[in-house]
């Protein structure tokens, strides 16, 4: 059973309001949005179409151990090009320990951005083991296991079209 937590309507307005957010901050700058696939397809696929701004888009892929979180980082799809006086805005699922951002943040910092923001549909501060606080966040959430929206348990339940907890 998958009870739900945040409806579609909600992620949907919420997207909306960072949206609008991201539109104002980065007026006249060099943006590059950055995917963090799996997880954050639908959110990013959502929040580039309230974006009106041109910006350039791109996907990485960063690794994680089946059916857990928060193992040994490595990304295995980088970002190809020129980083070089950029703005970075990179988006995410959820941030939990925060090692997966730190890592990506780390990489792209060695490569001369203009400058590296993230922005994270889910937080979960409870669980936090790095010093990292996402730029913009859509809902702060309790420390449970969370499916939907993009998010998967060992790879299912990622098409749901809200968030949801799994319970017994
Ligand atoms: P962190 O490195 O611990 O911050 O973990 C971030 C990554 O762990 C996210 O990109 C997700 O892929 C995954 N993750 C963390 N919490 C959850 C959850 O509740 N459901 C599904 N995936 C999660
Ligand atoms: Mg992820």
């Amino acid at each position: 059973m998958i009870d739900q937590l945040i409806g579609s309507k909600e992620i949907q307005s919420k997207v909306v309001e960072i949206g609008r957010q991201i539109e104002q901050d980065y007026v006249g700058k060099d943006l590059l949005m950055v995917c963090v696939l799996k997880g954050a397809i639908f959110f990013y696929a959502d929040l580039i179409r309230c974006i009106s701004l041109p910006f350039v888009l791109d996907f990485i892929v960063v690794s994680s151990r089946d059916g857990e979180i928060s193992g040994d980082i490595q990304i295995i799809k980088g970002l190809k090009g020129n980083l070089t006086d950029k703005h970075i805005l990179i988006i995410e699922d959820i941030i939990d320990t925060g090692k997966t951002l730190r890592h990506i943040i780390d990489d792209f910092s060695t490569r001369s951005p203009a400058s590296i923001k993230t922005c994270c549909l889910l937080d979960k501060p409870s669980r936090r083991e790095v010093d990292i606080e996402p730029d913009y966040v859509g809902f702060e959430v309790e420390d449970k296991f969370l499916v939907g929206y993009g998010l998967d348990l060992n790879e299912n339940h990622r098409n749901l079209p809200y968030i949801g907890v799994i319970s017994a």
